[in-house]
């Protein structure tokens, strides 16, 4: 029976070990480098507050830059009979310290360590999400401005309706990650506060000073009321799954499309055959299984905020253990999304786009609205417009407009790319990514 943090003098079933244990050892693999920071950050604190001696601190931080190096190179593991990443962690410090590194769990709890290292990790996942989504719409934009005057049908009802341009179809998925990036920004903002002080939930009779760890760690605040900062877990990650939802909402659709597209009856668009995959008994199939299995996570991470608010539901305000369980739900999902958000990417890297469709008679109708703004524009009345164009329809002799004219904003005359590039610029700007990672590196110095 292996040595608990908690454990005095009796040991616990295995058992009850291993079930409460759980995935734990896994998942906090991925909170180790931001424990140790949280950590350095907290020890720092108690040194200026003379919870620890002075020419302890710099043994202590030391010690802890040597671990931090090991969980970034990979060399960290949890070993066996040890419950989580805190206590791995104050293993190794005693282990290599002694009774000094004893000292550093003063004035805190692993429900505020927790707390602190998955805000910690969702704001750097945040930004990783955030920087793979921005690259996506770069490269959207671009299509956007080389497609502008490749037409393409537009649909209501998925019967023709209007046309609509590649430039349209592109620019508008641009368009859409950068409302998904303002989700990402919220998120960020909220995991961007300070938990650590706030200990099992209701603060400590040592005076910390959690000002100062809020600026060690680089946070835009801390959270205030120590009961709200522990009340944050849960909540936190089911504001930042909504940001991720939504996301891979736009990513979703746009799978969709490009798997209806590729469809021979459609046929506006196809890949490079070594992006498609085969059948085992058509010789002929080319598949867009890349697209099909986008949009298959895509939709499955519709659901991440609802599964975390179901393990949360109707848990009063404090710690539960039921809370460790979001982890194994929500640390995947950033890693799940960014691959959906990269592969996407280098397949419309190579996506070839079918020239001069609308030119084909089966898409004739798509025009007739064209015909009868240009009857308004003679000085007919709209209806009588509406209904003149309509008997050409039933006759048959309706005939298209050889050259269409849309001009007004985002309309595919003037799609104001530089526009959208702008509302994305301003979202960008309000991560100040530069902050965090100065304080970072500070604090590794
Ligand atoms: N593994 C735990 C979690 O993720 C760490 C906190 C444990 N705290 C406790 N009071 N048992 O929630």
């Amino acid at each position: 029976m292996a040595q608990k943090l908690w454990q005095k003098d009796k040991g616990v079933d295995s058992l009850i070990e291993t079930f409460t244990v759980g995935k734990d050892r896994e998942m906090d693999i991925y909170l180790a480098p931001w424990d140790v920071l949280g950590s350095m950050a907290h020890t720092t604190m108690l040194e200026s507050i003379q919870l620890i001696p002075s020419d302890e601190l710099p043994v202590l931080k030391n010690a802890l830059k040597e671990i931090y190096k090991q969980t970034i190179e990979g060399q960290f593991n949890i070993e066996e009979g040890v419950e989580d990443v805190h206590s791995q962690v104050e293993l190794l410090l005693t282990r290599a310290l002694g009774d000094i590194g004893k000292k550093i769990h003063s004035g805190r709890s692993r429900n505020d360590q927790v707390l602190l290292d998955l805000k910690l990790y969702t704001r750097d996942a945040i930004r990783r999400v955030t920087l793979e989504s921005n690259t996506l719409v770069n490269l959207l934009l671009e299509l956007s401005e080389k497609h502008k005057n490749d037409l393409l049908p537009g649909y209501t009802h998925l019967q023709l309706a209007m046309p609509s341009s590649f430039g349209l179809w592109f620019g508008a998925y641009a368009e859409s990650l950068i409302d998904d990036m303002e989700m990402l920004l919220a998120a960020y903002r909220i995991s961007n506060r300070n938990p650590l002080g706030s200990a099992a939930g209701y603060g400590s009779s040592f005076p910390l000073n959690r000002q100062m760890t809020t600026d060690l760690l680089g946070f835009e605040r801390m959270n205030y009321n120590v009961v709200y900062a522990q009340m944050g877990r849960g909540k936190t990650e089911r504001n930042v799954a909504s940001a991720l939802a939504s996301v891979a909402y736009s990513l979703g659709k746009l799978s969709m499309d490009v798997c209806l597209y590729m469809n021979q009856n459609f046929g506006f668009l196809s890949f490079p055959d070594e992006l498609t995959t085969g059948s085992s008994i058509m010789p002929h199939k080319k598949n867009p299984d890349v697209f099909e299995l986008i949009r298959a996570r895509c939709n499955r991470m519709q659901a991440l905020p609802n599964d975390v608010a179901m393990i949360t539901a109707n848990l009063p305000s404090g710690y539960h253990r039921d809370l460790q369980l979001i982890k194994e739900i929500f640390v995947p999902a950033f890693e799940e999304l960014i691959s959906c958000l990269q592969i996407a990417r280098y397949m419309l890297e190579q996506v070839q786009v079918k020239k001069d469709l609308l030119r084909d008679e089966k898409y004739k109708y798509l025009f007739t609205v064209e015909v009868v703004n240009q009857l308004v524009n003679e000085g007919m009345p709209f209806r009588d417009a509406y209904k003149e164009v309509g008997m050409q329809v039933e006759k048959g002799t309706f005939k298209a407009p050889s050259e269409i004219h849309h001009t007004h904003e985002g309309s595919l005359g003037n799609l104001m790319s530089a526009e959208i590039r702008n509302a994305r610029d301003k979202v960008l700007a309000g991560f100040e990514f530069n902050r965090v990672e100065q304080a970072i590196e500070r604090l590794l110095q």
